[in-house]
């Protein structure tokens, strides 16, 4: 082997090693999912039975990968930490249901849209703590 060719697969090894190292943090970098899901929740409308009716948002607000990627981010497959969730007015289960204990997932599992979000309300004698447990970046 002469010192050329050696060179020369040295110096493709190391753009090989480079291009998969820009491909794995561009797919790391595209959202960070307990950053990225915005849990919104109102402070409670008080109902005649003393329990209050809470809105809660779950936002997409991922940035995506536009400059390398052109593709915005989605994130799917939902799971919130619920605890012992419960709501004196029926909750869609499409939107949020308990699969588990302590765990509910969002809207089915599909994916939410960068800057979309699923909305649902519900209503209890006091607030359901609801924390991003996992999900999936798109
Ligand atoms: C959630 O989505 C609704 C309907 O698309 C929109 O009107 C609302 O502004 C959104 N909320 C947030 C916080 O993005």
């Amino acid at each position: 082997m002469t010192t050329t060719t050696a060179c020369s697969i040295a110096v493709l090894m190391a753009t090989v090693i480079l291009v998969a190292a820009a491909t794995l943090s561009a797919a790391a970098g595209r959202c960070n999912v307990r950053k990225d899901l915005v849990i919104r929740q109102s402070l409670g409308e008080p109902q005649r039975d003393l329990s209050a009716k809470y809105t809660v948002e779950v936002v997409n607000q991922c940035s995506g990968d536009k400059e390398r990627t052109g593709r915005p981010c989605s994130i799917s497959k939902i799971h919130l930490q619920c605890g012992n969730f419960r709501s004196l007015v029926p909750v869609d289960p499409k939107l949020l249901r308990r699969i588990g204990s302590g765990v509910c997932l969002l809207n089915n599992g599909h994916s939410v849209r960068q800057n979309g979000n699923v909305s649902f309300v519900y209503a209890n004698y006091r607030r359901n703590n609801l924390y991003v447990r996992s999900a999936r970046c798109n």
